[in-house]
């Protein structure tokens, strides 16, 4: 996303921070014995994939299908 200049960047990263906050927070859960389950972690992360993977992913997968990469952009070798 850095290297095309994504707009969405910034929103797609603090979504992905979220996502590890929440993932720590299970964790500490865990291990203090609060009840959190590692099927109950397990079925959260698969929600929030999907949900994810169907908005935001499709929205950078549909920009990157109509901007041209910047001209400093890297790419891969082809
Ligand atoms: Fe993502």
């Amino acid at each position: 996303m850095r290297s095309v200049n994504y707009p969405g960047l910034d929103r797609h990263a603090k979504y992905h921070s979220l996502l590890l906050a929440e993932l720590r927070t299970f964790v500490y859960r865990v291990h203090q014995g609060e009840g959190a389950t590692a099927v109950g972690t397990m079925s959260f992360l698969w929600s929030w994939l999907n949900l994810h993977i169907d908005s935001m992913d499709r929205e950078l997968t549909d920009w990157l299908g109509t901007h041209e990469p910047d001209s400093g952009a890297r790419h891969l070798p082809s």
